[in-house]
């Protein structure tokens, strides 16, 4: 009863770029990798895919797990930070319409690797006021189509891939969240804003033109600027306390846990993570060593692959906790599939 996980869904590209695929071209060895991050290989989004077709790619899968007709979807909320086209149209509109939702508002959110977390709350408070419509909410990513494929220390880290669900409702407006088990926390961090950052964007000031409009100028070469050992930092803090505080407010310890699906940057964080709730690295659900990370996508990717391994079952407590550039951090914690 109440608000729900209906479905899931999750998309990852047949293209597979190994670590040993990078070392022919860079100075760097699977063993290095390996060793500093779990992981081996990644999905690369191929010809003629983008963020848009593998989001609409999990978004059906997710529907048919949850048995839903495009047309009674009424809100997509697409948490990327690749989006298709910089910055609009949304990629939540072109999903919209590859998908034939023609009943659902569509808008993107970007909230860098928390961002699922962050459209989850979005989303829940939609069928919370409108328990008559359904959701989607998809975090999806094509990040190395952003990378500095010559910087080692960043390049090896990222994959592409999509993971969707479905969010339904089956009470009264405004009564679902007075029953739910769930708690979230939705947190930033601006004064690390420069820990993980990607240049370009509006904010420099162009050069202005005797009419005093600014004159038309080239946009500078985007690159992809990361302080790896403060994000490294921030992530195990951060992680681990979000992740208690939300056992807390609910009145239970992390040891009550059945699973964690972390953020999966580095698999020395989630180590570290695992260490500081005294928790067994089993009860976290791991895949990056062939994904890498999926930014936005990772947190719904683990839930798909979860579900469709019957690893994730009605009534299993929950958290979801993720980190990103911002910086952001978020947490749900619930009892699968309520919300
Ligand atoms: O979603 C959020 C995104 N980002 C993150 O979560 C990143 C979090 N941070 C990390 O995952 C780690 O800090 C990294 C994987 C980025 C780096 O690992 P590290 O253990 O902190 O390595 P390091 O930066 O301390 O580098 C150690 C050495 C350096 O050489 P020197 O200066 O000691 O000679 C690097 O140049 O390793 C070198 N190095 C590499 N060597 C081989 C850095 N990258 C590589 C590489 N292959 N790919």
């Amino acid at each position: 009863m109440g608000i729900r996980i209906l479905g899931t869904g999750s998309y990852l590209p047949e293209k597979v770029v190994t670590n040993d695929d990078i070392a022919k071209s860079l100075d760097t060895t699977d063993e290095w990798i390996f060793s500093h991050t779990g992981i081996h290989s990644r999905h690369v989004a191929g010809e003629g895919e983008s963020t848009s077709t593998m989001a609409a790619e999990a978004a059906r899968r997710a529907m048919d797990a949850a048995g839903t007709k495009p047309e009674e979807i009424g809100l997509i909320v697409v948490a990327t930070s690749t989006p298709d086209y910089n910055p609009f149209p949304s990629t939540a509109c072109i999903v919209q319409g590859l998908l034939g939702c023609d009943n659902a508002g569509a808008f993107d959110l970007q909230a860098a690797c928390a961002g699922f977390v962050y459209a989850l709350e979005q989303a829940r408070g939609f069928v919370n006021f409108y328990p008559e419509k359904k959701a989607l909410v998809i975090g999806a990513e094509s990040l190395t189509r952003i990378l500095d494929w010559t910087d080692r220390s960043s390049c090896i880290l990222f994959g592409d891939g999509a993971g969707a669900v479905v969010l339904g409702n089956d009470e009264a407006p405004g009564v679902a969240s007075s029953k739910t088990t769930a708690h979230t926390i939705l947190g930033a961090d601006g004064k690390g804003a420069h820990f993980i950052s990607r240049t370009g964007g509006c904010r420099n000031a162009l050069p202005f033109n005797e009419m005093g409009i600014p004159a038309k100028s080239e946009p500078e070469k985007p690159e992809l600027v990361l302080m790896g050992h403060d994000v490294f930092a921030f992530a195990v803090r951060t992680l681990s306390k979000v992740a208690r505080d939300l056992c807390e407010k609910l009145g239970t310890t992390p040891e009550t846990l059945d699973r964690v699906f972390a953020h999966q940057a580095n698999g020395r964080i989630i180590e570290a993570v695992a260490r500081r709730m005294k928790l067994p690295l089993s009860k976290f659900w791991l895949n990056l060593e062939t994904t890498a990370n999926t930014s936005a996508a990772s947190i719904p990717i683990s839930l798909d692959q979860a579900v469709r391994a019957g690893e994730l079952k009605p009534g299993m407590n929950i958290v979801m906790v993720g980190f990103g550039a911002g910086l952001t951090y978020a947490g749900t914690y619930c009892t699968w599939p309520n919300l």
